[in-house]
């Protein structure tokens, strides 16, 4: 017999190599309890969290929790079913309301997960002869969601306005074509230079679809995302989001203006072929979302931290992904993944919480320990993360 797991031996080892040291997992660490959006108990100690994805602390908001505990009573656990049968609840009407009040769109579809979302949208509206435009760094929900489709993939340097340009060029006038560009990149906190790329995109007949999971609720005048922040949201044909970040739950939509969006949940087959989110999930994503639309307090103080994080940062000595604070991502560089496994491992032993990322993950076969800001982190948290760092840094050989 042929093991088809033999193809998993060279990770497998490298796995064994990193952890027979005795150091923790970094990729499978336990929350044992949660309490609250910045704090959690972890092997026992309390621990800050800088690698959640709950940019606007919306886990805990007591209306949010209400409205689950409401929807639980009243619609059941589960819906058992798909949207286009029984899976279709007034909650998931009512959350797609709240989106596209938040939106100020036409349409909003709701997906069981934003990777749901890229697959199906992305699949669904290229096909055979089209063509799509994407930024080499892409998530892998885009990538996925090219795979499944049968429309030709033409990749670009990342956030390379020039490069996009060049290729959508190259390409037959009279062809479809998708361009897909996310607001902000989830390794490096990143933000793509939009408004230049949609104008070019527009000049060459593309549609255009922007991944906003890392900016909603955070960046632009009423959290929106980078679109709104750079003036294209009327530009922009589909805005795939995310429930996961920060709406601070699960589910995925797709957002649009397009008048013939709503064909779409007949011929999607991610949207069809699975069954819908659970009432309670949907009622905590419409009254977080509903809130999100009031938050411009939160968004300014999670402005605030992200920067004193970034210039602290960068004040020890370490390499960040940006110059400037550009996003509630915050990525330190490290030289390599021992280093990088030694460090995460240093900072969970101070009491804090961020993620390592490695390849394929991220870009140009870095090694990153990505710190995600939250609305909630207080100034004193921000202070004690720091000081963590340095501590860290320090005992691991990363600053000096
Ligand atoms: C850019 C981007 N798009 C989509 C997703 C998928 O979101 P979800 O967690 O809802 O599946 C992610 C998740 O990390 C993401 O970073």
């Amino acid at each position: 017999m042929n093991d088809l797991f033999s193809k998993f031996d060279p990770l497998i080892e490298m796995r064994e190599g990193l952890l027979k040291g005795g150091v923790t997992d970094p990729f499978n660490l336990v929350m044992e309890r949660v309490e609250s959006p910045t704090v959690a108990i972890c092997n026992g100690r309390r621990t800050i969290l800088l690698g959640t994805y709950n940019y606007m602390g919306m886990t805990f908001d007591p209306d949010v929790i209400a409205a689950g505990k409401r929807a639980l009573d009243e619609f059941g656990s589960g819906t058992t079913g798909s949207r286009v049968l029984n899976g279709t609840y007034a909650g998931h009407r009512a959350v797609e309301d709240a989106l596209r009040d938040f939106y100020a769109m036409d349409h909003a579809m709701v997906f069981s997960t934003g990777y749901q979302a890229n697959l199906g949208i992305i699949s669904t509206i290229a096909g055979k002869d089209d063509y799509i435009i994407l930024d080499i760094d892409s998530h892998a929900s885009i990538y996925d969601g090219c795979a499944l489709g049968n429309a030709q993939i033409v990749p670009f340097r990342h956030n390379d306005i020039e490069a996009l340009e060049k290729r959508l060029k190259r390409l037959p006038p009279e062809a479809g074509k998708l361009v897909v560009l996310e607001g902000v990149y989830s390794m490096l906190g990143d933000v793509a230079p939009l408004k230049d790329m949609v104008a070019v995109s527009k000049a060459a007949g593309a549609m255009v679809l922007v991944d906003e999971a890392h900016s909603m609720g955070f960046i632009g005048e009423h959290g929106r995302g980078v679109a709104e922040a750079q003036g294209v949201m009327d530009d922009v044909d589909f805005i795939i989001g995310t429930f996961s970040k920060s709406v601070g739950t699960v589910g995925g939509f797709c957002v649009s203006n397009h008048p013939k969006f709503e064909i779409l949940r007949l011929v999607c087959r991610p949207y069809v072929f699975t069954a819908s989110l659970p009432p309670s999930v949907v009622a905590t994503a419409a009254t977080s979302i509903r809130k999100l639309m009031h938050s411009a307090d939160k968004r300014a103080h999670l402005w605030e931290n992200s920067k004193r994080l970034h210039a602290g940062l960068r004040q020890l000595g370490f390499t960040l992904g940006t110059d400037e604070p550009q996003s509630a991502i915050i990525a330190v560089i490290m030289p390599d993944l021992e280093t990088g496994a030694a460090m995460w491992e240093a900072l969970l032993h101070e009491g804090l919480y961020v993620n390592l990322a490695r390849p394929p993950a991220t870009p140009a076969g870095m090694t990153l320990l990505r710190c995600s800001l939250c609305a909630l982190h207080s100034e004193e948290q921000v202070g004690e993360i720091l000081g963590m760092f340095a501590a860290a840094g320090r005992a691991t050989g990363c600053i000096s």
